[in-house]
């Protein structure tokens, strides 16, 4: 019986996949949701473990509404941290609603063109549908520190005589001290605290957080395009293209960190269900949406392969079927995982005070998919000037791939 109604899901499934049920602009089929309330719409999560605590400050930074943003450039508006304000932990809170008819969109955040927060909007209803999403954006604190800079939300959206809803949003920044002992430890799962030399590091246990022993960067790259017009994520459009930057890194850096975001779209927004170019040719499907179900986002340092990412496969509140997500949205649509590649141990290739190109690319994708990454520095203050962390990469080597 089991067996059955597993079955049945999976042709369910399958017949859902093969509609054009896609929710990327260029799609034209769309299913309507209705709804009687205003209803809010939610991802589990666990708790932030300050959540309870009162901020010592709160920033709202900006207030809205994405109508017809197609093409348009992010929004942006100036950030400096709050005057008198004693903070060691930062909540990023993203609040919106909407209603009328609608695909799910995605939206960014940047500051100082860093990608600190991902996500993807619900599809609402004629009555309306509303949202809050917190996210512990802690490892940010270098840039968060920082005066004169900004912070840009971009989330292009298509309004007409059919697609009607417009999302309002409103991102506020909460600024916490947290000391120790105020932190009850019923609500730390695992216990698990560092105390800094000037302050308190309570880890928090959601993804994207601190690790244990860890501090955030002292300093943070943003790995992402300068042309701020289209978004400052890079549009990947073919598997085989390589996009990036290149930076220099400071001498007396000790550890980085590249921490890679990702949404993908059009034709690989399912691309964990796309079926083999064979399937496709052999059955004379006529779907672009290929190249299997495999997807690995590959780091470059240079010419060389120094690490790689298999994403989770975030689906998108108006994926497969919305009424799924309805009002629990699916695992990381409101708020993407992001992925960290450890590449301190090629340091040794970068303290030269040349500049690196560090580049990505998604094995096998079809178009498109949004790629950019924070580069995460930890550098030694008592290290001076004239001074260099000494490194060496004794070994390399990487296993062959095949496209
Ligand atoms: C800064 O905060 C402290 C403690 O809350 C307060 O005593 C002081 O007046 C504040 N200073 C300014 C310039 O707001
Ligand atoms: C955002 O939503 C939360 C939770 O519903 C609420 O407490 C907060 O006041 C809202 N903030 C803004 C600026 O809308
Ligand atoms: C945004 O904030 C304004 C002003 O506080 C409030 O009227 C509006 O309902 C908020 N919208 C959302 C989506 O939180």
């Amino acid at each position: 019986m089991a067996n059955l109604i597993f079955f049945f899901l999976i042709i369910i499934l399958i017949s859902f996949i093969n509609a054009p049920i896609c929710s990327s602009l260029e799609n034209p089929s769309h299913f309507i949701k209705h709804g009687v309330i205003q209803q809010k719409y939610l991802e589990i999560s666990r708790p932030l473990p300050f959540a309870n605590l009162t901020p010592s400050c709160t920033l709202p930074i900006l207030s809205h509404h994405f109508g017809d943003t197609i093409g348009l450039p992010p929004v942006s508006v100036a950030y400096a941290p709050p005057d008198n304000c004693s903070w060691n932990h930062v909540v990023l809170q993203f609040n919106a609603s909407s209603n009328g008819i609608q695909y799910d969109r995605i939206a960014a955040v940047w500051l100082d063109g860093a990608d600190i927060f991902r996500t993807s909007t619900v599809e609402p209803t004629e009555s309306g549908v509303f949202w809050t999403v917190t996210k512990d954006v802690t490892r940010y604190s270098s840039l968060l520190a920082k005066e004169d800079i900004s912070l840009s939300v971009m989330l292009e959206n298509m309004v007409n005589d059919v697609y009607t809803g417009v999302y309002y949003v409103n991102v506020t920044i909460l600024y916490y001290y947290i000391e120790e002992m105020n932190v009850p430890l019923s609500t730390i799962s695992t216990n698990r605290k560092v105390r800094m030399v000037d302050d308190v590091f309570v880890d928090n246990p959601i993804r994207g957080s601190l690790g244990l022993n860890e501090k955030p960067a002292d300093l943070i790259i943003p790995i992402s395009g300068n042309n701020g017009g289209e978004g400052f994520w890079f549009r990947i459009q073919s598997d085989s293209e390589w996009r990036g930057k290149s930076v220099i890194i400071p001498k007396n850096t000790y550890k980085a960190v590249m921490e890679i975001c990702v949404s993908f779209h059009g034709l690989d927004e399912f691309w964990y269900s796309n079926p083999p170019d064979s399937y496709i040719r052999e059955n004379s499907l006529t779907s672009q949406r290929g190249h299997g179900s495999y997807r690995e986002v590959l780091l470059n340092i240079d010419r060389n392969l120094v690490g790689s990412v298999v994403p989770f496969p975030v689906i998108y509140p108006g994926g497969i079927n919305p009424l799924y997500w309805d009002p629990i949205v699916s695992i990381g649509a409101f708020d993407h995982p992001s992925y960290d590649i450890d590449i301190t141990p090629f340091l040794g290739d970068l303290l030269d005070g040349k500049s690196h190109f560090m580049g990505f690319k998604v094995l096998d994708s079809l178009p498109f998919w949004l790629v950019d990454a924070n580069l995460h520095l930890w550098v030694d203050k008592q290290c001076t000037s004239d001074c260099e962390v000494q490194g060496e990469v004794v070994d390399y080597g990487t296993p062959d791939y095949e496209m």
